[in-house]
């Protein structure tokens, strides 16, 4: 250690650089998902601007910097949360690729990105809620993702998963 003064321990959101860095990690999966013809249809807001701002507070306060998204969105709650998502390994699949895209482009030193890296797989495999290949339900008028989580699950109950939040 070459740190000798009573100052705290740096967080690991301090240590991979803060707010930049968690903003381009989330920027450059958002530019992925708005090429994703599975992922982009699932987000209800055409704008994916605030989506990025919601993920972007997330991860900030799971590895210890400000804690704005619980002082604006309460509990995270991620796997209710998505509940009202179809999240099938595809879509596990994809979000962890665009995922994968935008950490290689951080180009962060090894052992941060291997630790931001298992956290995030960890968390996609929690966040799958379906096997289905497709949403079940009349094609077009009918359940949405979010009024069909509404009804009730509609597909065979998935193992609990590790917390994430
Ligand atoms: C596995 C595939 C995943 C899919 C397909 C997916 C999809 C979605 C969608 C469609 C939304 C709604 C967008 C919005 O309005 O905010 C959302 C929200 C969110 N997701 Fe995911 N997600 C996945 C995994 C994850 C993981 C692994 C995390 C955390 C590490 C995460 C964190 C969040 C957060 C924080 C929100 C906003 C929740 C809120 O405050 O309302 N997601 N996700």
């Amino acid at each position: 250690m070459t740190d000798d003064t009573d100052a705290p321990p740096l967080s690991f959101y301090d240590e991979v650089g803060g707010h930049e860095t968690f903003v381009r990690l989330v920027d450059g999966f958002y530019r992925g998902v708005a090429t994703d013809d599975v992922l982009k249809p699932m987000y209800p807001e055409e704008d994916l601007g605030p989506a990025a701002e919601r993920l972007t507070m997330f991860l900030e306060q799971y590895w210890g910097g400000p804690t704005t998204y619980s002082e604006r969105r309460g509990h995270p709650r991620l796997r209710a949360r998505h509940n009202a998502f179809h999240v099938n390994p595809d879509a596990r699949d994809r979000w962890l690729r665009h995922m994968r895209a935008s950490l290689d482009a951080l180009d962060l030193p090894p052992l941060h990105e291997a630790t931001l890296w298992d956290y995030l797989e960890r968390a996609a495999m929690a966040m799958v809620n379906t096997f289905e290949a497709a949403p079940i339900g009349p094609p077009s008028g009918g359940r949405t993702g979010l009024t069909a989580s509404v009804a009730g699950p509609h597909h065979p109950p998935v193992p609990k998963p590790p917390a994430t939040d």
